[in-house]
């Protein structure tokens, strides 16, 4: 074996080795580089009493059909800990950003300042825009310190989306700049929930003491991309209480926000019901047990307390995404908390909505997802090459395409599709973000249905955002 192109078995080993021990020994590997440290331990959050609100957008537009608001993004303060002020960078001095909400049909405008000291750029992650709306890409401009910039597009389609820069994304992000999108259906069916929210997930790794942001190990971060110590749900401490009566359905729209971390989400003491994912609705709602939410990735689903005087808590299961990794610890996000007098059952409708299946496709492909170790540095590559030496795909409008996402990587990866949205193969469901599993594939029918703006250079890329930054990253070309 070349020394200089270990493969990422070895590293794993070596990634398994240094978690046995204390997790910060200094093993050596091929005679330089330190140990892998152990992903940071969670600090321990008590139940406490708050809300799940985040503050809209403020609609700027008289017209019923134009959602228009204006976004900055700037250095600000935050909250991480209680009493404690911490600098972040957000959008219009809250975290997440302002929550959007618009009808299928709705033009969005979007007046855009960036106040920071650096470029950036606005992604809308999961709506099909045209493709110079994009915020990514060669089409869409990164907008300097002090610039501004107009984004315009419609809702196409109904879903739970986000924002997020693609500018020094792992950065900007971590720093707070994400925010929800929610499109409705007006003529979607009417669900009996008592309350419906956007979860927006994160971590961030914070000192306990000071609050403040901290330091996080260049090595395990190089490797794994950014883990927190500090589950944040909307911009906020993890294990909020909220009061319920039993049998009451509350519908959460949940957002993995977080650079890498994986929320493996379960239910205890209550039920949970998919009802969607990225693109809008399920065809019928599913009761699941647990639902892995990957980072880009979204969920809707509907929970109850089954019982009254009980509780029922939304947690993060220990997933391992790497072997030898270390899985991290359960983490509640949020509870439920019933009071003795129960709610009359509300029952979801048998059918949501009908999602077309795709036709035949008319072109196959395989995109390889792997790990190259060289210079003591790991490079994460689409079709064996880093970004921007990873040749363009190149695709016809109105076709239907076949992906086979192969992962030939000892790790999970979230494969992320820019401007269209696809189906897991034998799954009636809209999607744009899907794990792969390591050492797996998934095959998926990628709908390349022509709208205002399709043509263009749309990325695709693994969204544990490191990874895309070290090389997992490319383009497809659309004409
Ligand atoms: Cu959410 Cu290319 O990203
Ligand atoms: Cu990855």
């Amino acid at each position: 074996m070349n020394r200089l192109q270990m493969t990422s078995a070895f590293v794993f080993v070596m990634l398994a080795a240094c978690n046995s021990h204390d997790g910060m020994g200094g093993m050596d590997m091929a005679g330089h580089g330190a140990g892998m440290p152990a992903a940071p331990a969670m600090i321990a959050i008590e139940p406490w009493t708050g809300t799940l609100e985040t503050p809209a957008a403020n609609d700027k537009s008289p017209a019923s059909d134009v959602v228009e608001i204006d976004l900055r993004a700037a250095p600000g303060e935050v909250e991480y800990l209680p009493g404690k002020r911490a600098s972040a960078w957000v959008f219009n001095g809250q975290l997440p950003g302002p929550a959007i909400r618009a009808k299928v049909g709705d033009e969005i405008v979007v007046h855009f300042t960036n106040a920071l000291p650096e470029p950036t750029s606005i992604h809308w992650h999961g709506m099909r825009v045209p493709n110079g709306m994009d915020g990514a890409g060669p089409a869409a401009p990164e907008i300097p310190p002090g610039g501004s910039f107009d984004y315009r597009f419609r809702a196409l389609d109904a879903g739970t989306y986000w924002y997020h820069p693609h500018v020094q994304a792992s950065a900007q992000v971590d720093m707070g700049l994400y925010g929800s999108i929610v499109i409705e259906d007006p003529a979607g069916p009417s669900l009996p929930v008592a309350r419906e929210d956007v979860l927006v997930l994160d971590d961030v790794l914070v000192d306990p003491s000071t609050g403040s942001r901290a330091t996080a190990d260049e090595m395990r971060v190089q490797m794994m991309g950014l883990e927190g110590n500090l589950a944040l749900v909307n911009g906020r401490r993890s294990n909020v209480e909220l009061a319920t009566r039993a049998g009451e359905l509350h519908r959460w729209r949940i957002v993995n926000a977080a650079n890498a971390r994986y929320f493996r989400l379960g239910i205890s003491g209550g039920t949970l019901i998919r009802i969607g994912g990225d693109g809008g609705l399920l065809p019928a709602p599913e009761k699941v047990s647990e639902v892995l939410l990957v980072p880009g990735e979204r969920v809707d689903v509907v929970a109850r307390v089954d019982s009254p005087s009980s509780t029922a808590v939304l947690t993060a299961l220990p997933y391992e995404r790497a072997g030898g990794a270390g899985a991290t610890a359960s983490i509640d996000l949020v509870r439920l908390v019933a009071t003795d007098a129960p709610a009359a059952v509300a029952e979801l409708p048998p059918s949501l909505r009908s999602v077309a299946s795709l036709g035949a496709s008319t072109m196959s492909r395989t995109v390889t997802l792997s790990e190259r170790m060289a210079d003591m540095r790991t490079t994460f590559l689409m079709n064996g090459a880093a970004y921007p030496d990873v040749p363009t795909l190149e695709a016809r409008l109105s076709t239907v395409e076949e992906w086979t996402i192969t992962n030939d990587s000892d790790m999970d990866h979230p494969f992320h599709l820019h401007g269209f949205f696809f189906q897991p193969d034998g799954r009636n469901e809209w999607k744009d973000t899907i794990n792969v599993a390591r050492r797996t594939s998934v095959k998926l029918l990628v709908d390349l249905s022509p709208r205002e703006g399709a043509a263009g250079a749309w990325m695709y890329h693994c969204h544990i955002l490191e990874h895309a930054e070290r090389g997992m990253l490319a383009e497809l070309r659309v004409q």
